[in-house]
């Protein structure tokens, strides 16, 4: 797989709710993405719902051989657009059915059992239990790869011990190391990891603080590449198993966002923006 694919979730409403503003815009960005060789385009059943995904069949389908396609389960909307847990056996095979119906696939690539939706206390349902969904789906033939998201070091190594994990798909990005133990963790077990908000996220202004921030302007500047451009090149030499998905709903910024993989940070860059200072965010 290229190392840099695509977030789908800016292509909804405002806070990922309803249709895009500009739906001609976020149907180009699609096509422009896979004209430009994304071959990895992550989505929710809940970005909309169902509308981020309804777009992607609408525009790519029939995919592409190589297209891998992500989603990911554990979370709905309710009815006044908030966050909840859907992380009941019952409800993980609904969304994965309905990742399915929507994405017009009959199988999908690799499916995430994403945690903590909803809020931070203890899930009652057993890991166990979520991941036998999961395996039972893949077995039945309606998914292929299994990974985790928003998951801690802890989960990783209990996941690990159920099912194999393709991959982890945690909060994670220059101004926010706080998931590094499960960076090293996955490095350890080969584990590929797809950092969420890469770019700091739209919910806190992110590239607009990345920008704000003077080493990373300086080594920016150094490249003839822009904050955003080195936040993500920075990620891709920190693993070589990370692979992207910075979100956007604009061409501009997707055709800079693939154009990373021209910028070769030297030691001296990758020590400077090693002590970046974290800028916060969120983490779910
Ligand atoms: N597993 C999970 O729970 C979870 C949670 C959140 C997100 N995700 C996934 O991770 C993906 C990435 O996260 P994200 O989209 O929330 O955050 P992000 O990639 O960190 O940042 C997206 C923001 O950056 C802007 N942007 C993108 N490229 C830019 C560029 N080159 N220059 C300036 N601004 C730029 C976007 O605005 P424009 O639209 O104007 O470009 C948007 O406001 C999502 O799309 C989603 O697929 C997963």
């Amino acid at each position: 797989m290229r190392r840099i694919g695509f977030g789908a979730m800016q292509l909804a409403g405002p806070w990922v709710l309803g249709p895009p503003k500009d739906p001609a815009a976020a149907r180009a960005v699609l096509r422009r993405a896979v004209e430009l060789d994304v071959d990895h385009i992550d989505t929710a059943q809940p970005y909309g719902p169902d509308v981020v995904n309804e777009l992607i069949a609408e525009v790519l389908h029939p995919y592409p051989d190589d297209l891998v396609i992500a989603t990911k389960v554990g979370g709905a909307r309710d009815g006044e657009g908030g966050w909840v847990r859907a992380s009941r056996p019952e409800q993980l095979r609904a969304t994965v059915e309905q990742d399915l119906r929507t994405l017009r696939l009959e199988r999908i690539d690799l499916v995430n059992m994403r945690f903590g939706v909803g809020g931070a206390e203890p899930d009652p349902v057993p890991l166990a239990e979520q991941l036998g969904v999961l395996t039972d789906l893949r077995d039945e033939g309606k998914l292929d790869l299994i990974g985790l998201s928003t998951a801690s070091a802890d989960v990783v190594r209990a996941a690990l011990e159920i099912t194999p994990i393709a991959a982890v798909q945690n909060a994670f990005g220059i101004a926010n190391r706080t998931d590094e133990p499960v960076v090293d963790l996955c490095r350890e077990h080969g584990i590929a990891y797809v950092p969420y908000y890469p770019l700091g996220s739209a919910f806190t202004g992110g590239p607009k603080a990345l920008a704000a921030d003077p080493v990373i302007a300086s080594v920016a500047a150094k490249h003839h590449a822009s904050a955003s451009q080195t936040a993500l090149a920075w990620l891709l030499a920190h693993y070589d198993r990370m692979l992207l998905i910075p979100g956007t709903s604009s061409v501009a910024h997707l055709e800079e966002n693939l154009a990373v993989d021209r910028i070769h940070l030297d030691d001296e860059d990758l020590t400077a923006l090693d002590h970046v200072t974290p800028v916060g965010g969120p983490s779910l």
